[in-house]
């Protein structure tokens, strides 16, 4: 689950300013029920921009904007597909290939890839990134800066040597990452531009679930993922009694957090001087929602609001979002960001990952 941790932490670092971020992830499952073998998707600042399965055998753009890309480039699409056909063979081959090298027989397996790129659109910095998941595990991964491989297992050792011997495909490797990928995002990126550089604000509530419980300052609905949440007392941050969540997304698209706070030990005449701030990045003015016992919503019926089921949904879809960004990110990851090619079918250990493709677009 490290990948899960990395692409949290991608996440978090694609939301700094103006990096903007990249990725295919290529998943291929065998024996997963309802579930197609080969799916691949591609993402741009975190937003999914198409997507194919081996069910469907078409890539087909998840968002509005991304029609434009016929506009210079009329066989965009049909390229892109005739390309996630072929690989989808590539990357079968690797899964049977993995098998073997683990012993292992039938049953559920899955084998991710993930190849993409970052680009600074201040400075103009470049990096780059591939990973490659087994079961749920690290695998494989390409290292942008000393452009080798490295095996966080074992069974990986034989592969990544004899990887980082083929000297013309890191070669390859690099170039299709720090010059071809980058050279991609940026068009997209003008592209989606009106969507990807809005600014949301959301609703901010306070929800209580029981008398005793901390009082949650509830952010829902805003855009971009970059954003703080606090509570202050006196107009000073408070950092003791408080617990910052996660931003987390929701499905349309925008991002909800929250931030409790912890006030057993607050009289009722000392309510007032708390506020819970919002802040979302490029916005000047913050949301700023006193805490007023009134304003609270609760699960014991004051204000009608079902509280519970705003909670437990909160709850469900946490858990939701963890189960199934993990599951996406961690695709993206393994074939997203460069779209990094998997290795021979007949022999992972063999040194060419097959199309390199570095994305699944012409990029990879
Ligand atoms: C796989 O099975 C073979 C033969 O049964 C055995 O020699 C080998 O050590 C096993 N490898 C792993 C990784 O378990
Ligand atoms: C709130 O703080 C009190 C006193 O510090 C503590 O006993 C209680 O467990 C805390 N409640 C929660 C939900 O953390």
């Amino acid at each position: 689950m490290k990948i899960l941790v990395f692409l949290v932490l991608l996440g978090l670092h694609s939301a700094a300013a103006v990096i903007h971020s990249m990725k295919h992830i290529f998943t291929v499952s065998s024996q997963v029920p309802n579930f197609p073998e080969y799916v691949v998707v591609a993402m741009v600042d975190d937003v999914q921009i198409d997507h194919y399965d081996s069910n469907t055998r078409r890539v087909v753009p998840k968002q509005d904007w991304m029609n434009r890309v016929t506009e210079d480039d009329p066989q965009h699409w049909e390229r892109h597909t005739a390309r996630c056909l072929d690989d989808h063979q590539l990357f079968k081959g690797y899964i049977e290939t993995l098998k073997n090298r683990f012993n292992q027989t039938g049953d559920v397996h899955i084998f991710q890839w993930m190849v993409g790129c970052e680009w600074d659109d201040e400075t103009g910095d470049v990096n780059g990134f591939r990973q490659v998941g087994y079961d749920g595990e690290d695998f494989l991964s390409w290292d942008v800066k000393t452009n080798t491989w490295i095996a966080p297992k074992q069974q990986a050792v034989i592969i990544k040597n004899s990887w980082n011997n083929d000297k013309e495909r890191l070669a390859f490797l690099k170039h299709t990452i720090t010059q071809v990928c980058p050279g991609y995002l940026q068009k997209y990126v003008n592209y989606g531009k009106s969507s990807l550089m809005r600014t949301e604000l959301p609703s901010v509530s306070l929800l209580q679930k029981t008398l005793s419980s901390p009082v949650s300052c509830f952010a829902t609905g805003f855009y971009p993922d970059r954003a703080e949440i606090f509570w202050r007392k006196d107009g000073e941050e408070l950092h003791e009694n408080v617990e910052l969540g996660e931003i987390l997304p929701n499905h349309d698209g925008s991002f909800q957090m929250s931030v409790d706070l912890n006030l057993s030990s607050v009289t009722p005449e000392d309510w007032r001087r708390y506020e819970c701030v919002f802040h979302l990045s490029g916005v000047k003015d913050d949301i700023i929602t006193k805490l007023d016992k009134t304003a609270i919503q609760t699960n014991w019926g004051k204000t009608g609001f079902p509280l519970g089921a705003v909670i437990g949904g909160v709850v469900v879809l946490l858990l939701l979002v963890v189960g199934i960004t993990g599951f996406f990110l961690w695709k993206k990851n393994k074939k997203g960001k460069d779209g990094f090619q998997p290795a021979n079918t007949s022999d992972a250990s063999s040194s060419s990952p097959s199309s390199s493709s570095v994305g699944v677009q012409n990029t990879t």
